[in-house]
């Protein structure tokens, strides 16, 4: 069977953290990219050397060149600037939109037909930019934010309940972060709601703390945003994409009709396989949820386009 290949733009934290991971679930050949000189190959050898006491086998090399890219299955974008204290995730846009749009048209025509996996922030809007210099129809561009979201707010629940992650199962949607639409009726704990474990007022505290969970990161490190669980999450993304395994994950997908978005990258559920987003999941949102739900993709359309006057002509 051909391995995939995997190309991973931006080798700082996220990037490389990502490569880390990915090798160690030996998903495929690695190539990490970034504009610094000698540091994506040094990061690439490191983690190379290290397959030996790991047991994995990967190719990864680190390069400057979108030639070595060519062909890639999945390309994860992280290049950009990363929040300091005190920043949103919006005051980012101008750089990065900048940024995410150089890097997604050249690694897309060098793999015209991969999956964009889009890490950047501030995410949705990002995907969005992605998606439109890339050229790329939009099931094959999607953006990470949920499966981190919930993994955060699903790991506070465990530790409040003194139970194991693994029962924990959530659905978080919206855009990612401080726009999170949380949705308690859709959170069990080995099947059991969770309100049978969690006062309301209790989890309405642990659902703002996920809300926050990025800036609360931010301010214990002072020098940058946070990395395991991000990349983490990411891989988990390209590992169902790569592996066909058609997981429901809550990605930043392209909604057209559904959930009347007309035409933007908000988060949602949906099966990622072999195609990138093979469709995405509707679930009946209540009153309050839906009011949520279009707060926060009223947000996402206003970054949107404000992106847009970053973008090329
Ligand atoms: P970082 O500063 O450690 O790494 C960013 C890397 O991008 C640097 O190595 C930089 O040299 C590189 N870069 C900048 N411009 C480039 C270009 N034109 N071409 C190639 N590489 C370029 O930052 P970190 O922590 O890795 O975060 C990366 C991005 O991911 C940030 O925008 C951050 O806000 C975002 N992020 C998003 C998350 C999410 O859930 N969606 C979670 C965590 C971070
Ligand atoms: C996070 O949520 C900064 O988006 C990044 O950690």
């Amino acid at each position: 069977m051909k391995r995939a290949k995997i190309t991973i733009i931006g080798a700082g934290n996220v990037g490389a953290t990502c490569a880390h991971w990915a090798a160690g679930r030996e998903l495929g050949d690695i190539v990490l990219l970034d504009i610094v000189e000698g540091m994506p190959q040094g990061k690439a050898l490191d983690l190379a050397e290290a397959a030996p006491v790991e047991g994995y086998d990967a190719r990864i090399i680190g390069t400057n060149s979108y030639d070595d890219t060519a062909n890639s299955d999945i390309v994860i974008i992280t290049s950009g600037i990363a929040r300091k204290p005190g920043m949103s995730r919006d005051q980012l846009l101008e750089t990065n939109t900048k940024i995410v749009a150089e890097v997604a048209a050249k690694a897309a025509a060098a793999s015209p037909d991969s999956v964009l996996i889009v890490v950047s922030n501030p995410l949705d809007a990002m995907v969005y930019t992605a998606w439109k210099v890339s050229g790329f129809p939009p099931h094959r561009v999607v953006g990470q934010a949920g499966v981190l979201d919930v993994a955060r707010y699903c790991s506070f629940i465990a530790a409040e309940i003194g139970c194991s992650v693994k029962d924990v199962s959530a659905l978080l949607m919206g855009g990612h972060g401080d726009d999170m639409v949380p949705l308690p009726r859709y959170t069990t704990i080995s099947g059991i709601p969770v309100t049978q474990f969690i006062s309301p007022t209790r989890l309405e505290e642990i659902v703002v703390r996920a809300r926050n969970g990025g800036a609360e990161i931010v301010n214990l490190l002072k020098s940058g945003s946070a990395y395991y669980a991000p990349s983490s999450a990411t891989i988990s993304m390209a590992e169902s994409i790569i592996r066909d395994q058609k997981r429901i994950m809550p990605c930043a997908a392209y909604c057209g009709k559904e959930y009347g978005v007309g035409g933007f990258f908000v988060g949602v559920p949906c099966i990622l396989g072999k195609g990138g987003v093979e469709k995405v999941v509707e679930v009946e949102l209540e009153g309050k949820e839906r009011e949520m739900f279009n707060s926060s993709v009223g947000h996402v359309k206003d970054l949107v386009a404000t992106a847009n006057k970053f973008l090329p002509a």
